[in-house]
């Protein structure tokens, strides 16, 4: 199993100042965390500077969305290859707040997961049920149709470098979060789906969880199988709080940060 991930997802927040607080509050202390990868998905502006402050650090860079094309007519769009440019890694697909606030579908979605594999970038494929589905017991199938529509045009080879984050749409933002065994089910149920096609790849790949992870949970999240470390939005905006879930992550971490 590689080492464990945690990915900060800051969404439309922060500002130069800001952003330059919390990452020399972070880095030092994030650096110390060998046996952890973690990334850094700012808002597009501030890429740069995030790249800045990251270049002499282990931290990869992020980002939050792409296009699925490659370049062309397509106001306020962002191509893969240009956030390579800026030295992203990871790049977030599907995301719930763009599944839900701009009507985005397993095929867009997909779209832009290719676009990233070409890039020869991380995608970072965000799934998760709301609270209908999973009040009407569809948590599993939502999930597989979501992990299947981009399997079935990729196919297996390309979740070889991919990361999966499971985040129930109701536990994002509202304080209310999955039960370990709850994430642990769904975690599991998407290593299965890969592994019928490659137990290799499904083993290497890191499932994240997402949906209001804080330091005061972390640890119990990120202790069950499946859990390969988070995907954090609201906590990842507070230095100690990141750190602390950081430190939750990495295994055997018993020293003050
Ligand atoms: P949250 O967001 O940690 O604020 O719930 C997670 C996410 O949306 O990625």
């Amino acid at each position: 199993m590689p080492a464990p991930l945690v990915i900060a997802n800051w969404k439309m927040n922060g500002s130069l100042e800001k952003n330059a607080r919390l990452l020399n509050q972070l880095l030092t202390k994030l650096d110390t965390l060998e046996y952890l990868e973690v990334g850094i998905c700012p808002p597009f502006p501030y890429l740069p500077q995030v790249s800045d402050h990251l270049s002499q650090s282990r931290i990869n860079l992020g980002a939050q969305n792409v296009s699925a094309f490659e370049a062309g007519a397509y106001t306020g769009e962002v191509s893969a290859a240009m956030l390579r440019e800026f030295g992203c890694r990871y790049i977030l697909l599907g995301h719930s707040e763009r599944r839900l606030l701009c009507q985005e579908s397993n095929d867009q979605v997909t779209a832009k997961f290719e676009a990233v594999l070409k890039a020869e970038l991380t995608p970072v494929l965000c799934v998760g049920e709301t609270l209908e589905h999973r009040q009407r017991g569809e948590s599993e199938s939502v999930v597989s149709t979501q992990v299947q529509t981009v399997l079935d045009r990729v196919g297996i080879q390309g979740f070889a470098n991919a990361v999966i984050a499971y985040e129930p749409v109701w536990a994002i933002g509202t304080g209310e979060t999955a039960t370990p065994e709850q994430a642990q089910a769904v975690h599991a149920q998407i290593r299965r789906i890969l592994a019928g096609h490659d137990a290799a790849i499904a083993n290497q790949l890191h499932i994240l969880y997402g949906g209001s992870v804080n330091a005061a949970n972390a640890q119990t999240l990120f202790s069950q199988k499946d859990v390969d470390g988070g995907l954090v939005g609201g906590a990842s905006l507070e230095a100690n709080a990141f750190l602390e879930i950081c430190k939750a992550a990495h295994p055997g971490t018993h020293f003050d940060l």
